[in-house]
């Protein structure tokens, strides 16, 4: 069975009108789009989204970045979906990127890296269920019963669409 992952074209991709060749790419990978959306983050959805970076000491500027515009969120399928889309995006710092990736075509630096790509299934579940509901998405890829364990078993800051600000804050 073809597996799930969870996208997002980040702020500065958008703004570099690059978001079309990006959904290209992924489709050229052999990505099937099973779900596909623009949103505007609020902060708290942000801190969220990244609670688990919150000690780190780029994740204030991280979040005003995730919030500085409209981003495109994309559910899709494919075989090893987590780890090709991983492969795909390339490293983290868009400037050590091989050009062959879509970080290092279309990133800027280790922070305004265009893209996001879940880190495992399990993830990639929670983070599809933090901006789909289930009729947002189609396919039948994923037994609903699967995605609904891995959000119960997610941290609530995690597995919380409504941006409830993580522990301890
Ligand atoms: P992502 O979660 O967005 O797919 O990125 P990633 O796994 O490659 O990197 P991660 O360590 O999870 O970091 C999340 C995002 O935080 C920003 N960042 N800034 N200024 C910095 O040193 C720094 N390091 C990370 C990037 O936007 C990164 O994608
Ligand atoms: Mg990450």
């Amino acid at each position: 069975m073809a597996e799930r992952t969870f996208t997002i074209f980040k702020p500065d991709a958008l703004r570099k009108g690059v978001q079309g060749h990006m959904l290209q790419r992924l489709l050229d990978e052999g990505f099937g789009v099973r779900g596909l959306k623009m949103a505007r983050l609020s902060r708290l959805q942000a801190e969220a989204f990244y609670a688990v970076h919150r000690e780190r000491p780029f994740f204030p500027e991280l979040v005003d970045f995730m919030t500085s515009g409209p981003v495109i969120v994309i559910s899709l399928e494919r075989d090893n979906a987590v780890a090709h889309l991983r492969a795909v995006m390339g490293p983290t710092d868009s400037a050590k990127a091989p050009k062959d990736t879509i970080r290092g075509q279309f990133g800027t630096d280790i922070q305004c890296n265009a893209i996001h790509g879940s880190d495992s299934v399990e993830n990639g579940l929670i983070e599809t269920a933090f901006f789909f509901s289930g009729a947002e998405t189609v396919g039948d890829a994923v037994a609903p019963s699967a995605a609904k364990k891995a959000v119960a078993a997610a941290p609530a800051w995690q597995a919380n669409p409504l941006g409830r600000p993580p522990k301890g804050r």
